[in-house]
């Protein structure tokens, strides 16, 4: 059984296939046991959480003077007990205190994963999960916290989620609330977060524990291109393959806070959940209110065993709809091909000419509504512009159907641009403060999701489209990040939930359109991967990971991107060069075998470029379909990080270990360079190997043990093997 609760000893005990949580009571204290690799039994509770008594710290029970809360590793720290560190709940209550102090009251173990309503979280039957329901309640106030794990056994993770019930009588300001916390005893861990900007997403940072709190957190109404919601803590001499590495990624979109803290006694408060800052809920008598899911992974196969957990769970526990297994199409994006200069015709040529390649879906991004021939205007108003489209989109999709072709659309359904009709009619369906400054950002704004109503318009302006023309995909966009948060909707003593509103009227729009439409592929994007998160694959599958297309820059990207997420969810085009970003030149087989390692298309103007690039373009296409299953579906081993020097190495093996995809990417040549020797992982020991390049084969071991070797003699090279078993 998954969940044990060893009644005797007062002890759970939560088991993965490899790794065990484990939680138990020193009198009424919840008390954090342990985390990490399988461990069937504890001993006694006083050697497994040692404590002592400290100076200057208080206790609650004059009996047992030596048992403060400040020194113990506890498994939801409420404000207003003697732990005097940063808590996870901190509420104020109708008599203004905000003391708390929460007592165990009953437990309930059941199979399967119960729904987070209204929000987006992984999902399993019962074959697959159990789940641990934990009720503590505060006897003052009525207030109930129900502490919530599911154990996907099989796939070596633990899911956690926080559910507050009001069963007093009176309003409770929910100031903050945690979904985890986790208290280590040591502080000999490094840090590792994806932190970055705009173009530069997701970069590795990996950083020792050191006295403080470091943090992660975003408060600008997304999850953000420069911080995303994961955070691992790992061993100091983890590695891609070797070491422990504890993670948590947050399932959600909008701001949050993740970090380590730690205390005086080198315990390490690791924690993630929503951000607190400018948030507030208040919560009437008999209502609830559920912090968003994270989860937690833990392996002792390192950094790369972390990722795998992430990758295999996203991939079958948390994308939905028909593309969540079925192989994505290959697309031609309209954007960095034209941007807004077209019209019909000119779509038509693309769509042709990407055909011949082998490209099955075209995509019209920007430009196609209202008077949109740049981004100073027409957000909000959804109808085509018959200038370019005199057909309409049905027309258009129609004839790119036509060509056995699929067609997709982009939106960016969140934004108003005061130049539109809908902003004359609804000047106050933005998010605004009356009386200040509404702030633009590409001189937009944002729409008020807080607000039903607005979502209500919204969802019924992307049905209508969504009917009128055969639309197989949609690419969700959303440009700008939040300023002057405030609701028109919402009363004075609300303003402060404006932020976790909006995203709860984002999710319950997605959830509505992607079931009613589960037959179209989404793509969610914010100015490229501003919310890359767990949160928004819930709903659309994979995420255009950067607007920087640039085969180099990519490698940092999609190589960071990759510690949680997985390939087929990364969004990954060949683009012109000069790249448009950084207007650097790279061959059409780099940024061909970079979009490869992801859920690959093109985004340049196909009769610009030479024959022989088109040929290598196509062959790239070609591959990707031979290859998509494997780099898809099956493992990924990082072997070399761009971080660390000049090359970046992605190994992907098929799940049943028939098929090794190495894709090897060097930024600079080295002159009368060394062999670099790649060594692949996860083979099997004794199968042979053939190289299907040359007809080479070698066995499993030798492969992995000897490797391959690899030179780079050009600037941005680039070579994939591909190794068949017998
Ligand atoms: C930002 C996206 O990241 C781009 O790919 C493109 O869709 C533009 N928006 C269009 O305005």
């Amino acid at each position: 059984m998954p969940i044990v609760f060893d009644k005797e000893n007062r002890v759970f005990y939560l088991h993965t296939k490899h790794t065990s949580y484990i939680m138990g009571f020193l009198e009424n204290y919840l008390v954090h046991v342990y985390w990490g690799k399988r461990l069937e039994d504890i001993g006694e509770m006083d050697t497994a959480v040692p404590y002592r008594s400290r100076s200057c710290a208080p206790y609650s029970n004059p009996e047992n003077a030596d048992l403060q809360a400040d020194h113990i590793p506890l498994e939801f720290p409420t404000y207003g007990s003697t732990d005097l560190r940063m808590p996870a709940y901190h509420a104020q209550y109708a008599d203004g205190s905000t003391v708390s102090d929460f007592r165990y009251v009953s437990h309930r173990i059941f199979g399967g994963k119960p729904i987070l309503k209204g929000l987006p979280a992984t999902y399993a039957d019962e074959s697959e999960a159990q789940t641990l329901e934990l009720c503590m309640r505060d006897e003052k106030t009525g207030v109930a916290l129900y502490l919530l794990y599911t154990v996907f056994e099989h796939k070596d993770a633990i899911t956690r989620s926080v559910r507050v019930e009001n069963n007093g009588t009176s309003v409770v300001n929910i100031q903050k609330l945690l979904s985890a916390n986790v208290d280590f005893y040591g502080m000999d861990y490094d840090l590792i977060t994806l932190c970055g900007a705009t173009i530069r997403e997701r970069y590795v940072q990996r950083k020792p524990l050191a006295y403080g709190t470091m943090t992660v957190e975003s408060a600008r109404g997304a999850s953000s291109h420069g911080r995303n919601p994961f955070i691992a803590l790992v061993s100091r001499n983890a590695t891609e393959n070797s070491g422990e590495a504890y993670g948590m990624s947050f399932v959600y979109s909008g701001n949050f806070t993740a970090g380590v803290s730690v205390d005086l006694y080198d315990m390490s408060r690791m924690f993630i959940g929503l951000n607190p800052f400018d948030f507030n809920w208040r919560l009437e008598a008999g209502e609830t209110f559920t912090a968003p899911e994270v989860v937690m992974v833990y392996s002792d196969c390192g950094i790369g065993g972390m990722s795998r957990i992430y990758h295999s769970l996203y991939r079958d526990n948390l994308c939905r709809g028909k593309y969540a297994k079925e192989p994505r199409p290959v697309l031609i994006n309209s954007w960095e091909t034209v941007y807004f200069d077209f019209n019909e015709e000119k779509l038509l040529e693309i769509a042709r000419n990407a055909k011949e390649i082998g490209v099955e879906l075209m995509v019209l991004d920007d430009g196609w509504f209202g008077e949109r021939n740049d981004d100073k205007s027409s957000l909000g108003d959804w109808t085509e512009n018959k200038a370019k489209l005199p057909n309409g989109l049905k027309g258009l999709a129609d004839k790119v159907e036509d060509m056995g072709m699929k067609f997709g659309l982009w939106l960016e359904p969140e934004m108003i641009s005061p130049v539109s009709k809908l902003y004359e009619e609804h000047p106050d369906w933005c998010l605004h403060v009356p009386g200040r400054t509404r702030s633009l950002g590409r001189n937009q704004l944002i729409l008020d999701f807080a607000n039903p109503e607005v979502c209500d318009y919204i969802y019924h302006v992307i049905r209508n489209i969504l009917k009128s023309a055969k639309i197989s995909y949609i690419k969700w966009d959303m440009n700008r990040n939040m300023s002057e948060i405030g609701s028109a909707y919402l009363p004075p003593e609300r303003q402060r939930e404006t932020a976790h509103r909006y995203m709860l009227g984002l999710y319950g729009m997605l959830e509505k359109l992607v079931t009613e439409f589960d037959q179209v592929l989404f793509e969610s994007c914010s100015a490229g991967g501003g919310r890359f998160d767990a949160g928004m694959l819930y709903y659309m599958p994979q995420t255009w990971t950067s607007d920087n297309s640039d085969a180099v820059e990519r490698m940092k990207i999609q190589y960071g991107t990759s510690l949680v997420y997985p390939a087929l969810t990364m969004g990954a085009h060949i683009s012109a060069v000069p790249n448009h970003q950084v207007h650097r030149t790279t061959s059409m087989e780099t940024r061909g075998n970079i979009a490869i390692m992801g859920q690959f298309g093109l985004e340049l103007d196909l009769k610009n470029i030479t024959e022989q690039e088109r040929e290598a373009a196509a062959e790239c296409i070609r591959r990707f379909k031979a290859l998509r299953n494997t780099i898809h579906y099956g493992d990924m081993y990082r072997l070399n990080s761009p971080f660390d020097g000049n090359i970046a190495t992605w190994q992907f093996i098929s799940e049943d270990k028939k098929q090794v995809v190495i894709c090897v990417c060097n930024i600079l040549a080295e002159a009368n360079g060394p062999f670099h020797i790649i060594k692949p992982e996860g083979l099997e020991p004794d199968g042979i190997y053939e190289d299907t390049e040359n007809g080479i084969v070698r066995k499993g071991s030798t492969l992995m043990q000897i490797g391959l070797p690899h030179l780079t003699p050009s600037d941005f090279g680039s070579k994939i093997y591909v190794f068949n078993k017998r």
